[in-house]
């Protein structure tokens, strides 16, 4: 028989690698977004749902099995979003009777007192602490994140940046592919993490991002104060004995600089 699976997130970074792996090992998905796609075309059923409202939740959590909750809102309202959003759909999860709640948080949120982290913890005990049995998996920063953060600086002639910050980025289908594997009707508890090949601090990454751009700028150390980097720079955004994907920083740039020119050039 199919497994309904409900995806959380589905139009997002991970969402959108989730979901053509979740369809392939043979769930039957129901991906929800709070703007579903529309007019056909895609491989998967849809759901409206918005986690702030509660919108559409308790339709989505009907007649599923497992719940991958990847929805979140780190810019947004992430009390409303990854708190009570999380709280809402375990709700519905409970009546449901779902058999695994997979929630995806991040590797060091228990370490590092970042706000959003914060959140997520509080989202991680809810989801622990609920009757719904379920799956708790914390991943590294995708390459697209680390990139997005850098794009943001790339036209300043000068890029001051906490250089000794360390990460250990993963490619996001890297990620998605090992997360997928714990959308089973068993419920694994606290898995290992999901982080990338390599631990790289910020002086690393952005001195690659830089060649493989093709750019010129000086970088300067940016001292930050604070617990918050002080955690960062501790390492405990890393996971280094649970190291899943294997493209590193460099090869993902690199493949994906390809693609930009090749895509350019098409023009
Ligand atoms: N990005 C990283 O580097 C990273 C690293 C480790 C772990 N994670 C975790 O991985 C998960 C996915 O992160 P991501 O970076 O893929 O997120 P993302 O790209 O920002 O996508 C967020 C998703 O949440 C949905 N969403 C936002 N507000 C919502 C609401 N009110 N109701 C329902 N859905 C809502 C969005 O859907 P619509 O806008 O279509 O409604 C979107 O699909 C998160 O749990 C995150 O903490 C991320």
């Amino acid at each position: 028989m199919t497994r309904r699976t409900l995806q959380t997130g589905a139009t997002g970074t991970l969402g959108s690698a989730l979901r053509p792996r979740l369809r392939d090992a043979g769930h039957g998905v129901v991906a929800a977004s709070r703007s579903p796609p529309t007019g056909g075309g895609t491989d998967v059923e849809w759901a409206a749902m918005d986690l702030i409202d509660g919108t559409g939740i308790r339709d989505a959590v009907a007649d599923v099995d497992v719940v991958v909750h990847a929805a979140t809102a780190p810019q947004g309202d992430t009390e409303a979003v990854d708190v009570r959003g999380t709280e809402r759909l375990l709700e519905a999860a409970a009546d449901a009777g779902v058999s695994n709640f997979v929630y995806v948080s991040i590797v060091g949120v228990d370490e590092i007192p970042y706000s959003y982290y914060e959140r997520k913890l509080t989202a991680e005990r809810a989801v622990a602490e609920s009757p719904v049995p379920s799956t708790i998996v914390r991943a590294t920063q995708f390459h697209s994140f680390v990139r997005d953060v850098l794009e943001t600086i790339a036209r300043v002639p000068i890029w001051p940046l906490p250089t000794g910050i360390r990460l250990q980025p993963i490619a996001v289908d890297e990620a998605a592919a090992a997360i997928a594997d714990y959308a089973t009707s068993e419920a694994g508890g606290r898995a290992p993490a999901v982080g990338g090949p390599e631990i790289l601090t910020v002086r690393d990454l952005a001195e690659t991002y830089r060649d493989v751009r093709g750019l010129r700028r000086p970088i300067v150390r940016l001292p930050l104060p604070g617990k918050v980097a002080a955690g960062f720079r501790s390492g405990a955004a890393c996971c280094p004995d649970r190291t899943v994907g294997t493209t590193t920083w460099k090869a993902w740039l690199e493949a994906e600089h390809r693609d930009r020119l090749a895509a350019d050039a098409k023009r």
